[in-house]
């Protein structure tokens, strides 16, 4: 990827403009860049963070990803147009991207809840389930210098088909059976990131972490906790604590922290999500 990627011309009707039209944000999304392809939204806004100054809340959307990565040095399968490939910036002050991740998920839930008919949940730390089935995945990468920086990378399917080999995965057109606006739910998307993250810097990250609990289907539920792809040692997913880290009860009664950055979860029996 290159910073000096450009919008390509003749690639459909999206430009910046088009796509801020719904925002309803002060900030989160102001500043955006549209790229009908791209190889990684979260590659591109981190080399341009390592070149230049980058305002709070900016934002690159494109139409697909030529590289798009997930956790855990996942590939993001990113098809041109059928899903919302997105990141933005923000400025938290120390590395707190545990629970930037939640807070992303839990604003991310937000959108789709109020764009859709749907009622997603979330599987930790912040995978979007929707009928069991994975919608929406979010990868963090956040920095020190020059001011501790946190790009949020989301990744959405919104429509269009699944890859065959994506069993555990859904489309928010397939589950509710009738078409999404992808400019209406990034719209949605930057005001409630943008609510979340003031009312992180106001009351610090105690409502994030509440309301991630209400939505979490991953609590109490007995879990797989596995590194690498291979089952590490299974219990039952207790709690979250201050940093977003994952409680799990072992079967001998101890509870073992879990941090995002390092390993996955899945549930009894190789379910992905509750039905
Ligand atoms: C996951 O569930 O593994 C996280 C997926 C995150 C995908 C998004 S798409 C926009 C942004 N750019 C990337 O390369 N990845 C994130």
């Amino acid at each position: 990827m290159s910073r000096r990627a450009r919008p390509l011309a003749g690639r459909g009707p999206m430009t910046a403009e088009e796509w801020t039209i719904e925002l309803e944000s002060q900030w989160m999304g102001r500043d955006l860049e549209y790229f009908a392809s791209l190889d990684s939204t979260n590659q591109y806004l981190k080399t341009r963070l390592r070149e230049e100054n980058v305002p709070l809340g900016a934002a690159v959307v494109a139409d697909e990803q030529t590289k798009g990565r997930g956790r855990l040095g996942r590939e993001w399968w990113s098809p041109p147009r059928g899903g919302l490939y997105t990141s933005l910036v923000v400025y938290p002050g120390k590395d707190l991207s545990g629970l930037i991740s939640l807070m992303a998920g839990v604003a991310l839930s937000e959108a789709i809840e109020a764009e859709t008919s749907l009622g997603p949940g979330l599987k930790w730390p912040n995978d979007v389930l929707v009928a069991g089935k994975k919608c929406a995945g979010i990868l963090v990468e956040a920095g020190p210098a020059p001011e501790p920086w946190a790009v949020m990378g989301i990744g959405v399917n919104v429509e269009g088909v699944i890859r065959e080999d994506l069993d555990h995965a859904i489309t928010l057109a397939m589950a509710q059976n009738s078409a999404v606006s992808r400019i209406h739910l990034w719209a949605r998307l930057c005001s409630r990131l943008e609510v979340w993250y003031e009312t992180w810097l106001t009351r610090g990250g105690g409502p994030i972490l509440a309301a991630w609990r209400e939505r979490s289907l991953t609590l109490n539920q007995r879990v797989d906790v596995l590194a690498m792809g291979r089952v590490e040692f299974s219990g039952y997913a207790r709690d979250i604590d201050g940093d977003g880290a994952l409680l799990v009860e072992t079967s001998g009664g101890q509870l073992r922290r879990v941090q995002a950055g390092e390993v996955g979860i899945r549930l009894e029996g190789g379910l992905y999500g509750p039905p």
